[in-house]
C-alpha cells in the first residue's frame, strides 16, 4: 500500500505540492472498463491481472490517472454495478492482494485510481438485502431498503407508477419467508439492484466506511454512480412524467442529496489530494453547479459535452456554460454507457441522449467522417481547461459494434426493453491489442473461451500493435496531443481566451501562467464548418488531427499552433 505523499518515478509534476493536491483539475483520466480492458487467465473476461500487465501502456500514453469501472463482487447483472460486497474483489477479476499491487504498480508509474463507487443500489445478493428478505414486512432489515405493500384488493399491483430507467416498473414483488406473496421492493435499475433507503443511518455510516476503506488502501478519487437518484420523496408518490429533477421529483436530483455529498467531501478530506467526481446527468447546468464545491464533490462529469451535437455555435455555449461553473471543468467525449465517439459522429445526425439510443439503433454511420471528426473533437477537447476523460478504445478510434448478434447481448437493457433499445454492449467490446484475429491479444494464446463480447475481424487494423507502427493512427495522435498537453506551460491550469473566427469554426488561445501572449501560447482552431479556412501566417503546427497543406485547415479538422 502506499502513501499519498511518496513521490513517483516517472510523473515530472510529482514532486509538485500543487500537482499533489490538484491534480484531478487538469488531470487526464483514462477510463478502464475492466471487462473489456486485458485479460490476463484466458476465460474472456478482462481482470486485474490483465490490467497490471498493460499498465505501461497506460503510462507510454500519457495519462495521469485511471478510472476502473466496478471490480467488486457482483453477480454480474449490470455488469459490476450490482455490487454484493464493496470491500472487495470479484474473483473473475482477481483478489484485494492484486488491487494493492495494482495500485502500487500504477503508483510507481506515476499514475493515480478513481474507483466507482455505487450508493444508489446494491446487488439482491448483498447480505443486507438477503436479510431485509428473511426478515419480513417492517423488520429493520428492511428500511434500509424500499419496501412496500402494493396496491390493488391483495397487493397485487406496484406501489406506484415509477418505471425503471432499464424499461419495465420499477418494482418487484417478494415472496415473504412463509411463502406468500409479499411486499414490493423498488429497483430504479434492474430487479437485481435494489435501491438503498438513504434516510437509514446504517446505510450512510457504511458508506462512509467503505470510502475511508478504499482511500486508506490508496486510491486517490471515487466516481460517484447515479450520484442524483440516492434520495426519495418518502410518500413514494406517482409521477406525471414531466417534473423537472429538482426539490418536485420523487427521486431525482432531490436536495436532501447534498448532506450526503457534503458528509462524504468531509471523509475525502481526511485524505490528502483525495477527490470525488459525480455522475450526474442535469441538463439544468444550476442545478449541476450545486453538486460542485468547496464543500462538496470536486468535480461532475461533463455530459452536455458529451451529448452535443459536432456543431460549432452549440459546442461553444456548451464549453461556455461549463466554464461558467464555479469547479474545475471535466471533457468527456464517450464512456461504457454511450455510443462511441467515431460512430455518433459518423451519423447524419450527431446530437445524443441516452433516450435516442433506440432512434440510433442501426442509423447508418460513415465511419471515415466519424473518424476524421473524432479525430478533431479530441484536439478540441484535449485543449480545453480542465481534466479530460478518455474511454478505453477511444484512443484507437473503435466504432460503437452495432451487429452484436441478439443471443449474444449481454446489458439488461436489451432484455427488459425487449430489444427496443440496443444497450450499451456496442460500446463494451474488448479491446483488440494484436495480431490479426479475435481474440486480438485480448486473452492469452491458447485461452480456454472467446471474449464475452464478440469483436469485429475489421478491428485487426485498429489493435494497439498495428496503431503503434502508424504514424497517422488515432492512437499516435493521442499520444502526442497527452504528451504535449503535459508538457507545454499553456496547457496549464489556465483558462481560454477565445479568438474571432468564421461560422462554424471554433478557435481559443491558452496563454500559459504568465497569461500573455510571450511564445508559450497555444492556439486550438478547430474547422467543423464544410469548407477550409485558412491558418494564421507564421504559426507552429504543433499537432493537427488530419492532413494541413497550404495553409488552409480542411473541414473537421483541428490544429494545435504555436503563436508566437
Ligand atoms: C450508471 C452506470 C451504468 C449503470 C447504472 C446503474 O449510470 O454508469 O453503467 O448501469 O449507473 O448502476
Amino acid at each position: 500500500m502506499h502513501t499519498p505523499s511518496a513521490s513517483a518515478a516517472s510523473d515530472p509534476r510529482s514532486s509538485s505540492s500543487a500537482w499533489l493536491t490538484s491534480w484531478w483539475k487538469s488531470a487526464a483520466i483514462y477510463q478502464l472498463y475492466v471487462r473489456s480492458f486485458a485479460d490476463g487467465d484466458g476465460d474472456g473476461i478482462g481482470d486485474l491481472a490483465g490490467a497490471r500487465a498493460h499498465l505501461p501502456y497506460l503510462a507510454a500514453l500519457g495519462i495521469d490517472a485511471i478510472w476502473f469501472n466496478p471490480w467488486y463482487p457482483s453477480p454480474m447483472a449490470d455488469a459490476g454495478y450490482d455490487i454484493s460486497d464493496y470491500r472487495s474483489i470479484d474473483p473473475v477479476f482477481g483478489t484485494l492482494a492484486d488491487a494493492d499491487a495494482l495500485i502500487a504498480e500504477a503508483y510507481a508509474h506515476g499514475i493515480k485510481i478513481i474507483i466507482d463507487v455505487v450508493p444508489n443500489h446494491s446487488s439482491d445478493r448483498h447480505p443486507w438485502f438477503v436479510a431485509a428478505l428473511a426478515a419480513g414486512p417492517g423488520s429493520a432489515e428492511r428500511s434500509r431498503f424500499w419496501f412496500r405493500p402494493g396496491r390493488g384488493v391483495s397487493g397485487e399491483l406496484p406501489p406506484n407508477n415509477w418505471q425503471s430507467i432499464f424499461g419495465g416498473s420499477a418494482w418487484t414483488r417478494v415472496t415473504e419467508p412463509d411463502g406468500s406473496p409479499g411486499e414490493w421492493y423498488l429497483h430504479l435499475f434492474a430487479p437485481e439492484q435494489p435501491d438503498f433507503n438513504w434516510d437509514s443511518a446504517d446505510v450512510r455510516l457504511d458508506f462512509e466506511d467503505v470510502l475511508r476503506f478504499w482511500f486508506s488502501r490508496g486510491v486517490d478519487g471515487i466516481r460517484i454512480d447515479s450520484a442524483a437518484l440516492l434520495c426519495k420523496d418518502a410518500a413514494l408518490p406517482d409521477v406525471s412524467g414531466l417534473e423537472p429533477p429538482g426539490p418536485a421529483h420523487p427521486y431525482m436530483d432531490r436536495d436532501d442529496v447534498h448532506e450526503i455529498y457534503q458528509s462524504w467531501r468531509a471523509v475525502a478530506d481526511e485524505y490528502p489530494g483525495r477527490m470525488l467526481i459525480g455522475e450526474v446527468w442535469l441538463p439544468d447546468t444550476g442545478r449541476l453547479a450545486r453538486y460542485v464545491g468547496p464543500g462538496e464533490l470536486h468535480t461532475v462529469f461533463n455530459f452536455p459535452y458529451l451529448n452535443c451535437p459536432w456543431d460549432a455555435a452549440s459546442l461553444r455555449q456548451v464549453i461556455d456554460s461549463t466554464l461558467a461553473l464555479d469547479a474545475p471543468a471535466t471533457w468527456v467525449l464517450s464512456n461504457h454507457d454511450v455510443d462511441r465517439v467515431v460512430s455518433r459522429y459518423g451519423r447524419s445526425d450527431t446530437a445524443f441522449d441516452l433516450d435516442r439510443r433506440p432512434y440510433f439503433h442501426g442509423f447508418p454511420v460513415d465511419l471515415a467522417l466519424g473518424t476524421r471528426r473524432a479525430r478533431a473533437a479530441a484536439l478540441l477537447t484535449m485543449a480545453l481547461p480542465g481534466a479530460v476523460y478518455i474511454y478505453q478504445g477511444e484512443e484507437l478510434g473503435l466504432w460503437e459494434v452495432q451487429d452484436i448478434p441478439d443471443e449474444l447481448r449481454q446489458d439488461p437493457i436489451w432484455a427488459r426493453t425487449h430489444g427496443a433499445d440496443p444497450g450499451r454492449d456496442g460500446s463494451r467490446v474488448p479491446l483488440p491489442w494484436s495480431g490479426t484475429e479475435p481474440p486480438f491479444g485480448f486473452s492469452p494464446a491458447g485461452a480456454e473461451s472467446d471474449p464475452w463480447l464478440p469483436q469485429p475481424k475489421e478491428w485487426r487494423d485498429l489493435t494497439v500493435a498495428t496503431e503503434s507502427a502508424n504514424p497517422d493512427s488515432m492512437l499516435r495522435l493521442y499520444r502526442a496531443a497527452l504528451r504535449i498537453r503535459r508538457s507545454e506551460p499553456a496547457f496549464d491550469e489556465t483558462p481560454l481566451t477565445w479568438q474571432p473566427s468564421a461560422d462554424g469554426v471554433l478557435a481559443f488561445d491558452r496563454h500559459g501562467a504568465s497569461g500573455v501572449t510571450d511564445g508559450a501560447t497555444v492556439r486550438c482552431v478547430a474547422n467543423l464548418s464544410a469548407a477550409p479556412i485558412p491558418l494564421p501566417p507564421n504559426a507552429e503546427v504543433l499537432l493537427a488531427s488530419g492532413p494541413v497543406y497550404g495553409g488552409v485547415l480542411p473541414p473537421d479538422t483541428s490544429v494545435w499552433l504555436r503563436i508566437g
